[in-house]
């Protein structure tokens, strides 16, 4: 079976060798940036561990389609931080920090485009479902993003919507990433359901984790500004369970009306925020939250038709995920 150091080599290799156009330069010269500074590719890694649950050598055929996944997620992230006004990720300023957002926007669709044109190398058999699982899982995340965006002008959200918001934006990518894996494999149908559902709940719990870092992380290791969330009046994990409980809502209610037009105001409103959650226990409450969903992921991994190396791989790349930093 192909091991867990052996897809970790290809990742590397993939991303070390994946090139792009060179001019205008404007345009892919935020690609090549966006790649080179790198993120966990948790994405490509799922895609290919699921396919080497069923396949004994890595080929091609499997290294496309999850570069394709890595770069579109890239894509997602360039118009993301545009979206939640974001000037850091991975450590270093963000796309439209550094070009503009005119060129975040264009660089962006480039990236898009880009990811579809990878997937076209996936093999002949497995392309039609590839695409239209991809196509879908796009769609779908466009969907998130608007829910996510919708939901920041509102005053609460219940903890079901956000959930839905959540599976949206986040989950069906990495839900995509493992089927696709079993999809280019020619897994069952059967198998390659249990390995979407895996996903999707490793992609619930791994959108608390981030909702949950926002604001109790650290920032040198996650790579992205803390409190950003609350700056934005973001609807998650936290403040979504925090609202739940009428005692905080008044609090909640003022401290999310207060303003943000300077550093020092933009500190002063997370500080409130972030003791609010403390006093209530919310962090906390999050960790359960992310090993409840954890758990639920390993349950259907359990339900899979496979050898005891592949649960235990799928164990432990679950594992990977949980108690994450960054
Ligand atoms: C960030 O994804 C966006 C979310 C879905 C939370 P990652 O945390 O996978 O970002 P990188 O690719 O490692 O930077
Ligand atoms: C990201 O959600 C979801 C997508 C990019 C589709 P976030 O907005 O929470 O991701 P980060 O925190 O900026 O990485
Ligand atoms: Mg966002
Ligand atoms: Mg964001
Ligand atoms: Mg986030």
């Amino acid at each position: 079976m192909i091991s867990e150091q052996q897809i970790d080599l290809a990742i590397e290799k993939l991303f070390g060798e994946l090139t792009f156009t060179a001019t205008p330069a404007g345009l892919y010269d935020p690609l090549r940036y966006m790649i080179e500074i790198g993120g966990k590719r948790i994405r490509p890694r799922l895609c290919i561990l699921a396919y080497s649950l069923f396949k004994d050598s890595l080929t091609e055929d499997i290294l496309r389609p999850a570069a394709a996944l890595e770069v579109f997620h890239s894509f997602t992230l360039i118009h993301d931080d545009i979206m939640d006004n974001a000037p850091v990720r991975r450590g270093v300023p963000t796309v439209w920090k550094k070009w503009g957002e005119n060129q975040a926007i264009l660089s962006g669709d480039s990236m898009c485009i880009e990811s579809y044109r990878l997937l076209s190398g996936c093999p002949a058999e497995a392309l039609p479902k590839v695409l239209k699982l991809f196509s879908d899982t796009a769609a779908q995340v466009c969907d998130g993003q608007q829910y996510d965006m919708e939901f920041e002008e509102r005053d609460s959200v219940e903890m079901d919507e956000y959930m839905m918001m959540i599976g949206l934006k986040t989950a069906v990518l990495i839900a995509c990433a493992a089927k696709m894996g079993a999809l280019v494999a020619g897994a069952s149908a059967s198998d390659a359901d249990l390995l979407y559902r895996y996903g999707y709940s490793l992609g619930l719990a791994f959108q608390v984790a981030d909702d949950y870092l926002d604001t109790f992380g650290d920032q040198s290791v996650f790579g992205k500004a803390i409190g950003g969330d609350i700056v934005n009046n973001k609807k998650s994990w936290l403040l979504t369970r925090a609202y739940a409980d009428p005692a905080l809502r008044e609090r909640l209610d003022a401290a999310l009306l207060m303003s943000i037009d300077t550093e020092e105001a933009q500190r002063l409103k997370i500080e409130t925020v972030r003791n609010i959650y403390m006093e209530a226990g919310v962090g906390e409450a999050a960790k359960a939250e992310i090993i409840r969903l954890h758990n639920e992921a390993l349950e259907y991994a359990a339900a899979l038709n496979i050898d005891a190396e592949g649960h235990s791989k799928l164990e432990h790349y679950a594992k990977s995920l949980l108690g994450r930093a960054k």
